[in-house]
């Protein structure tokens, strides 16, 4: 493990870890000051794209969004997301793992699921690549989106993955919209951090989608708090632009030569 990441684990029980995604370098350049972890999540296939799920993002679409963010990223620890369907075996997985970190120099990447990636996770790590954890919610094979953790049987699945990817060695688990009461249990239980989304205030950290968090993505969902209105700034300075050219206001000498 290097010792960006060995950092990282260390602030489990001393500070709160701030995790946000980024997708381009001009964000991730922004948000890297207020950071410990930066993702380029596979979210990007449904907040850029319109994309009706993750499913649909590419191997290459993450690696050129990556491209960019990386040319942002100072001191944030950089995880790239693998997308659906490069990472059905271990050797797809490593294969496409290396491919990513190669040509974007990220620090880690992240995988969706438990039990059935542990042999895929195992290699990767064997292979020096550090892995980042994802339980809960796992958009790339979720059938809805209801939070989890209600039923005692499903916690104890979670549990058990939770204790799963700690021995198969990542670095750090993402819970995403699971149950306040077991994202606490699973935060007490393994040694690595545990980052939130939707899984309350009991995790190491949290994170959340910058274009939630900036307000330039419509979603209504629990777990996004808006902190700015970017939509509105936006729209405030499109209109402003479109009556100075009206009125010939713009452009003037000094933006002229
Ligand atoms: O794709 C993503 O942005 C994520 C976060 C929501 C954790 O996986």
């Amino acid at each position: 493990m290097n010792n960006k990441i060995i950092n990282f684990i260390k602030k489990k029980n001393k500070s709160k870890i701030i995790s946000l995604t980024a997708y381009s370098k001009n964000i991730a350049s922004i948000i890297d000051k207020h950071c410990d972890l930066i993702l380029v999540g596979d979210s990007l296939g449904s907040v850029l794209y319109s994309f009706s799920s993750t499913k649909k993002v590419t191997l290459d679409m993450m690696i050129e969004h990556s491209i960019s963010v990386r040319m942002g990223v100072k001191k944030s620890l950089m995880v790239v997301d693998m997308p659906y369907n490069t990472y059905r075996n271990p050797k797809e997985a490593l294969s496409n793992a290396k491919k990513i970190i190669s040509k974007t120099k990220c620090d880690a990447i992240k995988l969706e699921g438990g039990k059935k990636v542990i042999q895929i996770i195992k290699t990767l790590i064997k292979n020096k690549i550090p892995v980042m954890g994802h339980l809960g919610v796992l958009p790339q094979s979720a059938t809805n989106f209801k939070f989890k953790g209600k039923e005692t049987a499903e916690r104890k699945i979670i549990l058990r993955d939770s204790k799963l990817l700690e021995d198969a060695g990542v670095f750090s688990i993402v819970l995403e919209c699971v149950e306040s009461s077991l994202a606490k249990e699973i935060t007490k239980t393994v040694k690595v951090p545990t980052i939130g989304i939707g899984a309350s205030v009991h995790c190491d950290g949290q994170v959340l989608v910058t274009d939630d968090l900036i307000g330039l993505n419509k979603i209504k969902a629990r777990f996004v708090k808006k902190y700015s209105n970017i939509e509105k700034q936006i729209n405030d300075a499109a209109l402003k632009f479109k009556k100075d050219v009206v009125k010939s206001k713009f452009p003037t000498k000094k933006h002229s030569y």
